[in-house]
C-alpha cells in the first residue's frame, strides 16, 4: 500500500493534497505516479541546489529535530554548560512530532537529537519509528552510556539508520574530563554489545560512527581514536573543531593551526592503513567573530552570490516546534507544530533570506560558515549535470509526458544559469 493510500484511509486527504499542491503549482498538468514523488522531490531538490531562485521547489529533504534538550552528563565545552541557564531543558512532544509524519517520506536525513541526550527521551524510539514507517532516513547522536542490552534491542528494532557516538579520548582521564559523568570503559563495553547484537541479527543498521570534538586537551588523542574505531569495528570517525562559545576560552581551540592539520593528516594516514574513513567536519570555531567566508577559504575571485544547502533544503526544529534555517540562527522563521513545513519553507522570511544570500549580502548568522557555497560557473554545470542524470534514472518509471515536463523544468533552470553566467 502506498503512503498516500494510507493517508487517504486515515481520512487525511487534505494534507496529501497540500503536499501535492506544491508540485502542481510548479509543474502544470501534474499527473505523476504517487510512488515516484520522493524521487521527483529529489530531482527538484537538485534543481534547488543550483541556488538560482529564492523559492524552493522541493519539500525539505533534511530535518534536524531537537527531540531532547536534557542531559545527564556535564561535558565542560558543551553549550549546555558554557551557556548554563540560557539553555531551556525539555523533551519534544511525540504527539506533535507525529503530525509531521507525512513529510518524512521526502526526507533523506532526519537528525533526532538536540542539545541533550536523545536516549533520555522515554519515547525516543517512537520518533525513529515515525520516520522509518514512511521510509525516511533516521539518525541520532548519543553519549552512548545508556546503551544497555534492552536499549540496544529497542534501537535495532526501531530501524534507526545512523548512530553517532561521541568519544573525545581513549585515555580514561582525558575522556573523564571532556565527557564528565561518563567513563570510557563502560562506553567501550556498550559499543561492543551493540556491535555483537548487530552481528547476531545480521543487521547492517544502524551504521555506527564516532564523533570527536578536538581541542587542546585531546589533540594528541586523534590517532588513538582512529585505532579505537578499528577495534570497535566502526567504519567512520568524524573529527570536528570545538566551537568556542566565549572569547575567554579561545586558548582551548586548536583550529585552525598547523598542529591540528598535522594531527589530522596523521589520523587520516592511519585511517587509510586500517580501512577507517576519517573525516573532518568544520564548525564555526568562534561564533562571535565576524570574518567573511572568503577570508577563511582564501577565495580571491568575487562569487556570483552564495547558496547554502541547509537554507534551500533543510529545516532545523527546536523543542517547541520553532523553525530556524540552521543552528546558527537566533531568529525564528515559523513553528512547524502550528503551520505546515512547506508553508514555512517558502514564507516571505525564508525567501528574503535566500535572496539576501543570492545577492552576496551575507546575513550575520551565515558569516564564517563552512556550509556556504560560492555560486560559480563550474558549480552550476556540475549541479545541472547531476539533475540531468537523476532525470534519466527516473525516465523508465514515469510517462513520456511526465518526463518531458521535468525536462522542460531542467531546461528552464539551465537557461537561468546561462543568464547568470553571462551577466
Ligand atoms: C550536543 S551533542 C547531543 C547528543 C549527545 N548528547 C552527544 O553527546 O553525542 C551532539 C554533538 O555535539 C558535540 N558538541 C557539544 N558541544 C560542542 C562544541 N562546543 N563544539 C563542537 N561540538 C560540540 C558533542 O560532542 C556531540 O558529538
Ligand atoms: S553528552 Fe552531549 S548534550 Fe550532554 S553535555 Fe555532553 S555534549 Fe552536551
Amino acid at each position: 500500500m502506498t503512503f498516500i493510500n494510507t493517508l487517504l484511509q486515515r481520512g487525511e486527504k487534505k494534507k496529501e493534497e497540500r503536499i501535492l499542491a506544491q508540485y502542481m503549482s510548479e509543474i502544470p498538468e501534474h499527473k505523476f505516479g504517487l510512488d515516484t514523488l520522493p524521487e521527483i522531490n529529489d530531482f527538484l531538490a537538485l534543481l534547488d541546489s543550483c541556488f538560482l531562485q529564492p523559492r524552493a521547489l522541493a519539500l525539505p529533504t533534511q530535518y534536524s529535530f531537537a527531540v531532547s534538550v536534557l542531559c545527564d552528563l556535564k561535558c565542560p565545552y558543551c553549550p549546555r554548560q558554557t551557556y548554563g541557564e540560557i539553555i531551556e531543558s525539555g523533551l519534544m512532544s511525540i504527539k506533535k512530532f507525529r503530525t509531521l509524519a507525512e513529510y518524512f517520506k521526502f526526507s533523506r536525513y532526519t537528525g533526532l537529537f538536540g542539545l541533550g541526550e536523545p536516549l533520555l527521551h522515554p519515547e525516543f524510539f517512537g520518533f525513529v519509528k515515525t520516520v522509518k514507517n514512511v521510509n525516511g532516513y533516521a539518525a541520532t547522536s548519543t553519549h552512548g552510556m545508556l546503551l544497555s542490552e534492552q536499549v540496544i534491542a529497542q534501537l535495532l528494532d526501531s530501524g534507526l539508520d545512523e548512530l553517532e557516538i561521541s568519544i573525545d579520548a581513549v585515555n580514561p582521564e582525558i575522556f573523564g574530563f571532556l565527557r564528565a559523568g561518563a567513563d570510557i570503559k563502560t562506553l567501550i563495553k556498550n559499543i561492543q554489545l551493540l556491535q555483537t547484537e548487530k552481528k547476531r541479527r545480521g543487521s547492517r543498521r544502524p551504521r555506527v560512527q564516532i564523533a570527536s570534538v578536538i581541542s587542546v586537551y585531546n589533540l594528541r588523542e586523534m590517532p588513538a581514536l582512529v585505532r579505537l574505531a578499528k577495534q570497535l569495528e566502526v567504519e567512520k570517525i568524524v573529527f570536528t573543531n570545538m566551537i568556542i562559545t566565549h572569547p575567554e576560552n579561545k586558548h582551548v581551540s586548536v583550529y585552525p593551526s598547523g598542529a591540528f592539520s598535522r594531527m589530522l593528516n596523521r589520523a587520516q594516514g592511519l585511517g587509510k592503513k586500517l580501512g577507517i574513513e576519517v573525516c573532518f567536519f568544520y564548525q564555526k570555531p568562534y561564533p562571535w567573530q565576524r570574518k567573511i567566508f572568503s577570508e577563511i577559504s582564501g577565495a580571491t575571485e568575487a562569487p556570483m552570490g552564495y547558496g547554502c544547502p541547509l537554507i534551500w533544503r533543510s529545516l532545523y526544529v527546536e523543542l517547541n516546534g520553532d523553525v530556524k534555517p540552521c543552528c546558527y540562527f537566533e531568529e525564528v522563521f515559523g513553528n512547524c507544530f502550528e503551520e505546515s513545513p512547506e508553508r514555512i519553507f517558502n514564507n516571505p522570511q525564508f525567501r528574503q533570506l535566500r535572496q539576501q544570500l543570492l545577492s552576496g549580502d551575507l546575513p550575520q548568522s551565515c558569516v564564517d560558515c563552512g556550509n556556504l557555497v560560492k555560486i560559480t560557473d563550474a558549480y552550476l554545470d556540475q549541479k545541472l549535470a547531476e539533475a540531468e542524470m537523476r532525470l534519466h534514472s527516473l525516465q523508465s518509471r514515469i510517462t513520456e509526458k511526465e518526463f518531458n515536463q521535468l525536462k522542460n523544468l531542467l531546461a528552464e533552470f539551465s537557461s537561468m544559469a546561462h543568464n547568470i553566467v553571462s551577466k
